[in-house]
């Protein structure tokens, strides 16, 4: 393991490196145990830096066997050689000169599943962010951009496939049975973006052609017999290919395009320069094994790696204090791609849900940090929702502040200026003041400042005057070392709703720069005065969520039914929806702890049978519209003091009340609802699904009775109906013998698919009750669990930890304990991972005394653990911070 060396990286402290590596010759001689490594990197002086300054190249965990300069072996003390550096005292004072270093590596060794390792006897790698370091010593920092020609040599029957970066080139026999392939990348790209793979793999095939009429090969490499799971991610990435020309005019620059599925892998996926790598889950799908959830992720993330090829690869990032200039912007180039394919005002609600449910807690807790980091231990740990989504939803507010048209400009003046370049945050500021002559340097503090801003909004009519006032606050809470903060712009898009349902036109507005529908919020307090209003409006603020912010809004119910019923945004008819839950259930929580009864008002259930009732609304609408806000969204809510079991209570008692209100409404559209004809992923396909499997879950919550359910499961003809039926069995009527037979048929029936299983393992992590602590533990025996798998152990324990609030949260502390000593079980392997689980216990301080007390002492448990990785220290001491 790295030992952790305390060291903090700080954004002020960038400055360029000595020298820069034009080009990289990479020669890789495989085999599982002793693979060699011959790397030949052209050295280039930078301007201005003094001849013969010390070369310093970055390892991690090497073993270096040669090293030489333009030919010429050099002697011991000319360099010093460590695992982790590689220092060259004296390089010749010439401009340019050869650095050739040997090393060699063990892949089959290497659990952290960084640099190269192998995945199911197949070669791979992995080096975003600093995992090339692995392989060779190199200047590991993304703003060394090198061409790479690439050698694969590998034994044929092993390795028939060879793949690394770029084009194919020249490829060969070799005697024993042995082979090669050369790869050449045109394009310079930094290190964390070479990608190879070697191994036996099937494979499907397509074209595309680009708008200028140039043909791409592309390539998806999936375990033998699983190429016809590979359709659906194949039609996915053309579409990708097709709108990213159409949306951003941005055309795809190599011959070939790859993507190779691995079982073993870190993340998501990542988007190494025409050798895309992913995890496995998001590309097979079919009917048969993947939900209509799946579908929708393998679209999702098959285009975000696409797109990061302009944006990541073709432009980069400075350093890794910029990562969200990649990933925030690939971000929200998903999520337009995603509402352009689907339904819109869906692909909103759930990215609002996302966000709300990652993004919100961490800036809300102790692991805040801006969107662009001014510091850092262990960059791995920046890989957040912060970066990623709150990244994206900066971008979103840039085009609602300049407008569609001007944006578009923006992004293209990026393209145009940028490209090749390893750039900043505040290079992509600029475009956007170029072109629209705005000043956003206010606007700026969404990238460098943490923390959720509140506004707090209450409203006054005056009808002899006809004037309609909103007195508008924000506030910015302190997050842990920024506790003051300033004022930000806000873009807040509104409507003011009349009694007809219609947003009505007033007169004139002052006390803000309103235009477009947007009021932009830039001092403590405005008091924005509408004038030619005659009747009191209900008032729609931030609609389509155009900031990312919390509002307290001073509205009666009656002013969220009205909304939920009529407002012409379909955002924020959700929204007022789903305050009024939230009130409810909050106030039913406080019952719940003063041991009262619980009782819900019956117009909120009427509501939801309406809504569930009207067809104008596409079925994937209804299906979140009836969706309760989960334990920790209500937790969250809350704030301070949590008992999750009440919590459970509360939110049971609501989904209860509305199950019982509109049992017959429910079972007339289910029975409408049920599956008919054949299967087809699509989204308005995938919203029948959703809703009907909604109203699955009220019915058998009305009913009381696993019977409904039971004949869901046995019925089902594709893994969307039959998870959600075994998950209705599994969390509602746990031990019951139809859900003991479910479970075993589920796993009898797909025993050896890792990927189905892994949903056995997650429905099962999440059932709630104090029971689900054993049930983990006893899953973790399970012959197919292993700890060196990350998507097994974040289907069972991450599930677990995040997911079920009352099982992770037992009163007694046994959930906390089976969480750390997994923890640190998978930290010994994989400390990556092992820190991502454990920021599962990041809102421990919003707990009740006891939990509270039990968590803390879990964490200090894991900080006084011995020889902890940096990862895994980084994350528990600023969360004990
Ligand atoms: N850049 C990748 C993406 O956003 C994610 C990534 C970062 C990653 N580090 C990784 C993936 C390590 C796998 C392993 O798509
Ligand atoms: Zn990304």
């Amino acid at each position: 393991m790295r030992s952790d060396t305390g060291q903090v990286f700080r954004l002020e402290d960038y400055r360029p490196s000595d020298y820069l590596i034009p080009r990289t010759h990479l020669a890789f001689r495989l085999s599982p145990e002793n693979t060699l490594v011959t790397a030949e990197l052209t050295i280039e002086r930078r301007d201005g830096v003094a001849r013969n300054a010390p070369l310093v190249l970055d390892g991690d965990e090497l073993m270096l066997k040669s090293v030489r300069i333009d030919g010429k072996a050099l002697d011991n003390s000319a360099y010093k050689a460590t695992p982790d550096q590689l220092i060259i005292k004296k390089p010749p004072a010439g401009k340019k000169f050869v650095v050739s270093i040997e090393t060699s590596l063990n892949p089959a060794k290497n659990e952290k599943l960084m640099g190269l390792y192998r995945s199911s006897n197949v070669y791979c790698t992995q080096c975003e962010a600093e995992g090339f370091r692995r392989i060779t010593y190199f200047l590991d920092r993304p703003d060394i951009l090198s061409v790479y020609t690439v050698r694969v040599e590998a034994d044929r029957g092993e390795a028939p496939l060879l793949l690394a970066n770029g084009n194919p080139g020249e490829k060969g026999t070799l005697p024993d049975g042995r082979h090669y392939a050369v790869w050449e990348d045109p394009f310079p790209k930094p290190s964390y973006l070479f990608a190879l793979v070697a191994g036996d793999l099937g494979r499907v095939g397509d074209t595309f052609v680009t708008a200028s009429g140039r043909n791409v090969e592309l390539g998806i490499y999936v375990e033998h017999g699983k190429e016809a799971r590979a359709a659906y991610a194949m039609d996915a990435l053309k579409r990708s290919m097709r709108w990213d020309e159409e949306a951003f005019g941005r055309e795809y620059d190599l011959d070939v395009f790859n993507i190779v599925a691995v079982s073993d892998f870190n993340m998501g996926a990542m988007e190494n320069k025409g050798l895309n790598l992913f995890n496995d889950k998001y590309v097979l799908a079919d009917e048969e094994t993947a939900t209509d959830a799946d579908f929708a992720n393998i679209e999702a993330i098959i285009a975000h790696e696409y797109f990061h090829n302009w944006t990541g690869n073709r432009i980069t990032c400075r350093d890794w204090f910029q990562l969200c200039l990649k990933e925030g912007l690939t971000v929200f180039r998903d999520h337009e791609f995603s509402a352009d394919q689907r339904s819109r005002a869906v692909k909103r609600i759930a990215e609002v849900r996302t966000l709300r449910a990652h993004q919100f807690p961490e800036d809300q807790g102790p692991l805040a940090h801006p969107v662009r980091p001014r510091r850092y231990r262990e960059i791995n740990n920046f890989y957040t929702a912060t970066v990623y989504e709150k990244g994206s939803e900066v971008v979103r507010m840039i085009r609602t502040i300049l407008g569609a048209e001007l944006f578009r400009a923006g992004m293209d003046l990026y393209f145009e200026r940028h490209d090749g370049d390893a750039a900043t945050i505040e290079d992509f500021l600029k475009v956007f003041e170029d072109v629209s002559g705005r000043d956003l340097s206010q606007f700026a503090l969404w990238y460098h400042q943490a923390g959720t801003p509140n506004l707090s909004v209450t409203s006054s009519h005056n009808p002899t005057t006809a004037e309609f006032t909103l007195e508008i606050e924000q506030s910015v809470p302190p997050t842990p070392s920024e506790s003051r903060k300033r004022l930000m712009h806000i873009p807040v898009v509104f409507g003011l709703v009349g009694s007809d349902g219609e947003d009505i036109a007033y007169e004139s507005v002052e006390g803000a720069t309103v235009d477009n529908g947007v009021i932009h919020l830039r001092k403590r307090r405005h008091t924005v005065r509408f004038s030619g209003v005659k009747a009191r409006p209900a008032v729609s603020l931030n609609r389509g969520f155009s900031a990312p912010v919390t509002l307290a809004i001073e509205q009666k119910p009656e002013g969220h039914h009205f909304l939920a019923r009529y407002d012409s945004d379909l955002f924020s008819r959700w929204q007022s929806l789903n305050t009024l839950f939230t009130d409810a259930l909050i106030s039913g929580f406080r019952k719940r702890r003063g041991g009262k009864a619980l009782d819900y008002p019956a117009e909120l259930a009427a509501l939801v049978g309406d809504i569930a009732a009207d067809d104008d609304l596409e079925p994937a609408y209804r299906a979140l519209a009836l969706t309760l806000p989960g334990e920790a969204d209500i937790a969250r809510e809350i704030g301070t003091n949590i008992d999750p079991d009440c919590v459970f209570e509360a939110r049971d008692a609501l989904a209860l009340s509305i199950a019982k209100t509109n049992a017959d409404r429910f079972a007339s559209l289910l029975g409408r609802l049920r599956n008919k004809g054949e299967f087809s992923p699509d989204a308005a396909s995938a919203g029948r699904r959703a809703l009907k499997n909604v109203l699955l879950d009220y019915l058998s919550v009305a009913s009381g009775d696993p019977a409904l359910a039971e004949r869901e499961f046995i019925d089902a003809t594709n893994m969307t109906d039959r998870a959600a039926a075994l998950t209705v069995l599994a969390h509602r009527f746990a031990g019951s013998p139809q859900t003991v037979a479910a479970l075993a048929a589920f796993e009898q029936r797909f025993h050896s698919d890792a990927l189905v299983l892994d949903k056995w393992f997650q429905i099962q992590a999440a059932a709630p009750g104090p029971a689900s602590v054993d049930t983990v533990a006893a899953l973790m025996k399970h012959p197919t669990f292993s700890l060196a798998n990350p998507n097994r152990v974040r289907s069972l324990v991450g599930t677990f930890a995040t997911a079920n609030q009352t099982g992770f949260h037992r009163a007694d502390g046994a959930g906390y304990k089976l969480f750390a000593d997994t923890v640190l079980a998978v930290e010994k392997r994989n400390p990556q991972v092992a820190a991502r689980l454990a920021t599962a216990l990041r809102s421990w301080r919003s707990l009740e005394p006891t939990r509270q007390g039990k968590a803390r002492q879990t964490l200090l448990a894991i900080a006084a653990t011995e020889g902890l990785s940096a990862d895994l220290r980084d994350i528990v001491e600023r969360t004990l911070a």
